[in-house]
């Protein structure tokens, strides 16, 4: 087997950053992890030292390391847990996420949906809904909540470059032209809405996992997946776009790249309605929001 070495010192390199073709030792690799969020951060304007940030943790591999690397980095954060009761899976992870913000000495928000609103995700099950949608609107109403209420400037999520491609194609390949939105800053669009930013996108799953691991924040043997998320087709997308990607080195960078700079001249442009919802006042573009439906609050 040849063991590639590191392109800045020669050591025994541990990764190769596909769509730079340069292959890092861990020290390398480790700084070139934050100065990728880093230059991520500066080059959309997603937030600087002076503003407040939310950063929404799963307890998964890609937001633990944002965590990490965004108290590395000195910016001001808060972290947010949002407990939807997922049997074993939410205790799991809200354990790992509490361990690192003591150990961290990082202000941790919890938010228990049962406690705030009545029931867990589960329970959704009788209603025959598809509980990873559902999920999605609690998840996304929570955070905008939790961040407008407590005057925070900017929701940082772990979304990284594989989470963003093969949304991206999945939506295409299914004509819902509407959804896609996988840029790398939400601006705020509503009196209630606060900015959402993705620090993570020039960075893949792999690069997140390994730099999880070297820095002892994630442990492959305390994993568990969400178990409604395993059969998700996006997750075969993304196996199939890295067997592209290992004969076709740097296509997931090109494809998202090329997809920022030129989807404006093909996408149609969406305009949907801005509206206050009746019952809570947030965002939405009917007269109740999906949260509100959902919970049949009103
Ligand atoms: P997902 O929707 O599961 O792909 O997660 C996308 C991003 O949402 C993650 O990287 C986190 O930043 C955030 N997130 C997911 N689950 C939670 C949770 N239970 N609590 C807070 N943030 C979350
Ligand atoms: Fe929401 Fe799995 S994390 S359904
Ligand atoms: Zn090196
Ligand atoms: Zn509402």
């Amino acid at each position: 087997m040849v063991v590639l070495k590191c392109k800045k010192c020669n050591n025994k390199g541990v990764i190769t950053i596909r769509h730079r073709n340069i292959t890092l030792c861990k020290e390398h690799f480790l700084k070139y992890y934050l100065k990728t969020v880093e230059s991520t951060i500066k080059k959309y304007r997603m937030f600087t030292k002076r503003d407040k940030v939310l950063v929404a943790v799963s307890g998964g591999k890609d937001s633990m390391s944002l965590l990490d690397a965004l108290k590395k980095l000195d910016y001001n954060i808060s972290a947010l847990y949002i407990n939807l009761g997922i049997k074993d899976y939410s205790d799991q992870c809200k354990k790992i996420v509490e361990k690192y913000c003591n150990e961290n000495n990082i202000n941790l928000i919890i938010s228990d949906i049962k406690e705030n609103y009545g029931k867990y995700l589960e329970e959704f099950k009788k209603l025959r809904r598809n509980l990873c949608s559902v999920c999605g609107i609690i998840k996304r109403y929570e955070m905008n909540r939790i961040a407008y209420e407590k005057g925070f400037n900017a929701i940082a999520t772990g979304h990284n470059l594989d989470d963003e491609v093969s949304f991206i194609l999945w939506n295409l390949m299914n004509g819902n032209f509407q959804y896609i939105k996988q840029k790398p800053v939400l601006e705020k669009i509503h009196e209630k809405t606060v900015k959402k930013v993705k620090p993570l996108i020039f960075l893949t799953e792999k690069e997140n996992l390994l730099y999880s691991l070297l820095n002892n924040i994630y442990s492959i043997h305390l994993r568990i997946d969400c178990p409604y998320s395993t059969n998700a087709p996006t997750n075969i997308l993304k196996e199939m776009l890295n067997k592209l990607e290992e004969r076709i080195q740097g296509i997931k960078m090109r494809f998202y790249k090329n997809f920022l700079n030129k989807s404006s001249q093909f996408l149609p442009k969406i305009d949907h309605e801005i509206k206050s919802c009746k019952i809570c006042g947030y965002i939405t573009s009917s007269n109740v929001c999906s949260f509100c439906r959902l919970f049949r609050r009103g």
